[in-house]
C-alpha cells in the first residue's frame, strides 16, 4: 500500500548553465525519494512560472539515473536574462512580474524551492522568496567561484580542467613555433579560473582583475624567459581584465546585452609589439560551461543536493549549501550574496604562483 507523499518540494536552475547542475537534481530528486517527497522541476528558471500554464514537471528517480552525473547542462533548463522584477517588455520597457510568478509558485502547491544559482540568481530567488513567503534553499553554482562563504562552487572545477586542458594543448604550439599564446578565460569580476588553470597549466603570466599589471612588465618578464633560452610563452588572461586605458573589453549581443570579450587580442598584439614575437589568442568561451562535470563537481553537486533536503526536513530556510574545510555547512543566503568573493592578492594560491616564478604583470 502506498502511502501519501509527505511533502512536496520544487527545484528550479537559474543563471547561465555549468557542469554539474544534473547531478544536483538527481541527489535532491533521490534523496527526496527515499523521504517519500514529490519533487517538482521548473523548467528554465523563473521563467517556468512565469507563463501559464506554469511549465514544471514531476521528477522521479526514473527521470534521473546515473547518466545525470555525466551530463552538461540542466534538464530543466535555465536563464541568466529577464530580472522578474524588471522584465523586458516587447516595447522596451520593464515590468515588475515578481507577483506572477509567485502566483506560480503558489499554484504548483510546493512547500520549498530549492535554487540553484550564483549571486544574481540567489538575490533574485530569496528577494521573491520573502515576497512571496515561501521557504528558500540556495545551492550555490558557477564557473566564477565568486560567492561568498562557500569555498566552492559547481561548475568551477570543471571549468578550471577544461581551462588547464587547453593550456596543454596550447603548451606544444607555442613550443613548436616559438609563439607566445594567449588564453582567455571566463571569470567575470573574479580572477578564480585564471589563477588556478593558470597554475595547474604552467602559465608563465596570469592576468586577473584582482592585480593591475603594466605591459611593460608583462614583456619584460617574457623577455627574461627568452633571454633564458626559451622561446615561447603562456599567457593566462582573466575576460574583465582591463586595458592599460582602464576600460573593460566588451561584445554586444543582440537585444543591446553585453558580455565581456576581447581583452586576449589586446593583450595579444600589445604584446607582440613590445617582444618582436609572434602571438596567437584562444578565447576559451562556453567551453567551460559545458561538457561533463569533474568528478569533483559530481561529489559537491551530490553532497549539496542530500543536504539541501535535508534542510527542508529540519525547516532550516534562508540557507545556501556551502562548502567549508572539507564539509557542507549551510550559511545564511543573504550573507552570502553580500560578500563578492574575487582572488585575494595576498592569498595562497597568488603566492604559490609568484614562488613558481610566475608574473601578475604587476
Ligand atoms: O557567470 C558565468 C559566466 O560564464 C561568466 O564567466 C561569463 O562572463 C558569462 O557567464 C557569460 O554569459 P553568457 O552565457 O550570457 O554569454
Amino acid at each position: 500500500m502506498s502511502t501519501a507523499p509527505s511533502k512536496r518540494i520544487a527545484i528550479l536552475t537559474s543563471g547561465g548553465d555549468c557542469a554539474g547542475l544534473n547531478a544536483v537534481i538527481r541527489a535532491v530528486v533521490l534523496h527526496a525519494s527515499r523521504l517519500n517527497w514529490e519533487v517538482f522541476g521548473i523548467e528554465d528558471g523563473t521563467h517556468g512560472l512565469l507563463e501559464r500554464p506554469i511549465r514544471a514537471r514531476k521528477l522521479t528517480v526514473q527521470d534521473v539515473d546515473s547518466n545525470m552525473l555525466r551530463q552538461g547542462g540542466t534538464i530543466l533548463g535555465t536563464t541568466n536574462k529577464g530580472n522578474p522584477f524588471a522584465y523586458p517588455m516587447p516595447d522596451g520597457s520593464t515590468k515588475d512580474m515578481s507577483e506572477t510568478i509567485i502566483a506560480g509558485f503558489r499554484e504548483l502547491g510546493c512547500e520549498a524551492m530549492i535554487g540553484i544559482g550564483g549571486d544574481g540568481s540567489l538575490a533574485i530567488l530569496r528577494r521573491l522568496a520573502e515576497q512571496g513567503g515561501f521557504p528558500l534553499i540556495g545551492i550555490p553554482k558557477t564557473i566564477d567561484n565568486d560567492l561568498g562563504l562557500t569555498e566552492t562552487s559547481i561548475g568551477f572545477d570543471t571549468a578550471v580542467s577544461v581551462a588547464t586542458e587547453a593550456l596543454d594543448r596550447l603548451q606544444p604550439t607555442a613550443a613548436s613555433h616559438d609563439r607566445i599564446m594567449i588564453l582567455e578565460v571566463m571569470g567575470r569580476d573574479a580572477g578564480h579560473i585564471a589563477l588556478a588553470s593558470g597554475i595547474a597549466g604552467g602559465a608563465d603570466v596570469i592576468l586577473i582583475p584582482e592585480i593591475p599589471y603594466s605591459l611593460a612588465k608583462i614583456a619584460e618578464h617574457i623577455k627574461a624567459i627568452h633571454q633564458r633560452g626559451r622561446s615561447f610563452a603562456l599567457i593566462v588572461v582573466s575576460e574583465a581584465v582591463k586595458t592599460s586605458d582602464g576600460e573593460n573589453k566588451m561584445v554586444s549581443f543582440y537585444g543591446g546585452q553585453k558580455r565581456f570579450g576581447g581583452v586576449g587580442q589586446y593583450i595579444g598584439a600589445e604584446i607582440a609589439e613590445l617582444c618582436q614575437a609572434e602571438t596567437r589568442v584562444t578565447v576559451l568561451g562556453h567551453v567551460q560551461r559545458g561538457g561533463q562535470p569533474s568528478a569533483q563537481d559530481r561529489l559537491l553537486a551530490s553532497n549539496f543536493g542530500v543536504h539541501a533536503v535535508e534542510l527542508i526536513r529540519e525547516g532550516k530556510y534562508d540557507r545556501m549549501i556551502a562548502w567549508s574545510n572539507r564539509a557542507v555547512i549551510d550559511v545564511p543566503i543573504a550573507e552570502a550574496i553580500a560578500h563578492y568573493q574575487q582572488v585575494d592578492p595576498d592569498g595562497a594560491l597568488v603566492q604559490t604562483a609568484r614562488g613558481l616564478g610566475v608574473s601578475f604583470g604587476d
